[in-house]
């Protein structure tokens, strides 16, 4: 599907978002593995979260959805080997987390996904694990499909090699069920999603400064309520941020400083945020957020931040190019293997629409201004192709973007809220011409 997308003089207005992808992977894998019943409310219906529903249904937990509730019956530890690869589609987060899950069961797990996943490193995920005594075969040394053969394993003392909290997170679910503590020490801290989640489920964790020590133990079911996704909010946000006279709120949104970077870019860029008091303390802090437009200014986003804000780059970036002098981002290699290669998609999209940009291998520069009307694609990458129809929003005449269905990745009905803002995509043409 391509979509052209108008240029809007202002956003104004007040929505929800769908729930947090992260914890919406993570409550129901955390109960399909638990002992009794749990329930998630404002479960993400979006296809990266049905894909861990699929492969946990394949592994023997039953499931029953109801609409963005879901109720799930533990497995208490226990899951069926399947009869079939369990197909992540393209969601990196399910591979690398159900690659913990499944390192520490007594069962063959073949582990695969689409073109893009395919192109992923998981020699990150499948280092750590052998180590605890799992045996993974990668192919190519590196990339899905991924053939576990789980093992009793061993509670191993991990330095993240690089700031992942897919990584962090299959390690710790490895670790449930290891014969003695698993220690995942952090050299900054990624999204923290799993620790809050494993606590709420009665696991015993606890942090000292840059160490997370996790003691082997069974979840316990509970009742769960998924916060709106700040990472789906922050194309709305950043739109509002770069249009003076825009004023956007999102309610009820997941606000977890680890991964709520964005809220502190915008104003450092010139924009004007407003925060509710977060309630849902100790579990996930959320708020009411609104933002306003403002005349933006470049940053330098590099260092500490970055990984808390690694998701909303693709829109930070096309909100800088309409910002007053040159936006610097590094540090920020990562961005190379999400679903796509993000700095080179975003730099050759910019290009299109007549930005001046620099790669960087870590990063990329952007020389503010204005952005022009033109095609861009998404490159299969649903954060490229909402980051895209908001650069529609900015410029100066239509934007089309090929590949927009990619958004029912992660967040569906994102068009619905954008019109519900002000802003304006239509299907294009065949020819892409709107
Ligand atoms: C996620 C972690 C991040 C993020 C991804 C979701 C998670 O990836 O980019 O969209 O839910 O754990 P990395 O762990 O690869 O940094």
């Amino acid at each position: 599907m391509d979509v052209t997308v108008a240029p809007a003089a202002r956003l104004f207005g007040s929505i929800r978002v769908p729930g947090d992808k992260s914890i919406s992977h993570r409550a129901a894998i955390l109960g399909g593995l638990a002992s009794g019943v749990t329930t998630v409310r404002n479960f993400l219906r979006a296809q990266d979260c049905l894909r861990t529903v699929e492969c946990l249904r394949d592994l023997g937990v039953t499931i029953e959805a109801n609409g963005d509730r879901l109720v799930i019956q533990g497995a208490a530890g226990h899951l069926r080997e399947p009869d079939r690869a369990l197909d992540a589609g393209n969601s990196g987060t399910t591979m690398r987390l159900l690659a913990g899950v499944a390192a520490a069961q007594p069962i063959a797990v073949v582990l695969d996904g689409d073109d893009s996943l395919r192109r992923r490193p998981m020699d990150r995920v499948a280092e750590p694990l052998r180590r605890m005594g799992a045996h993974v075969g990668v192919r190519e040394g590196r990339y899905p499909p991924l053939r576990i053969m789980g093992a009793r394993l061993r509670g191993i003392t991990y330095e993240l090699p690089i700031p992942s909290a897919q990584v962090k997170s299959a390690v710790l679910l490895a670790g449930l069920f290891a014969e003695s503590e698993t220690v995942v020490v952090e050299p900054v801290t990624p999204r923290d999603q799993t620790e809050r989640l494993l606590v709420e489920f009665g696991v015993g964790l606890r942090r000292e400064g840059r160490r997370i020590m996790l003691a082997p133990g069974l979840p316990s079911g509970r009742e769960v309520t998924v916060p709106g996704d700040l990472s789906s909010a922050a194309f709305f946000l950043a739109a509002a941020a770069a249009r003076l006279g825009s004023k956007v709120t999102v309610e009820e949104v997941g606000v977890n400083p680890t991964r709520a970077g964005v809220l502190e870019v915008l104003e450092q860029m010139g924009a004007a945020v407003e925060q509710d008091p977060p309630r849902g303390e100790p579990g996930e802090p959320t708020s009411t957020v609104t933002v306003q437009g403002g005349r933006l200014r470049g940053v330098t986003i590099r260092g500490a931040i970055v990984p808390r804000v690694i998701d909303e780059l693709p829109v930070l970036c096309v909100i800088a190019a309409t910002a007053e002098g040159r936006t610097v981002v590094r540090d920020a290699a990562e961005l190379r293997t999400k679903e796509s290669d993000r700095i080179a998609v975003i730099a050759a999209g910019l290009r299109a629409l007549g930005v001046a940009v620099k790669e960087r291998p870590d990063g990329i520069e952007i020389r503010g201004g204005r952005l022009r009307g033109g095609t861009v694609d998404a490159a299969g990458d649903h954060r490229i192709a909402m980051a895209f129809v908001v650069a529609g929003l900015l410029a100066d005449a239509p934007v089309t973007v090929r590949g927009a269905e990619a958004v029912s990745v992660s967040f569906p009905g994102f068009f619905e809220a954008l019109d519900g803002l002000g802003g304006k995509a239509t299907p294009a043409g065949p020819s892409g011409d709107g």
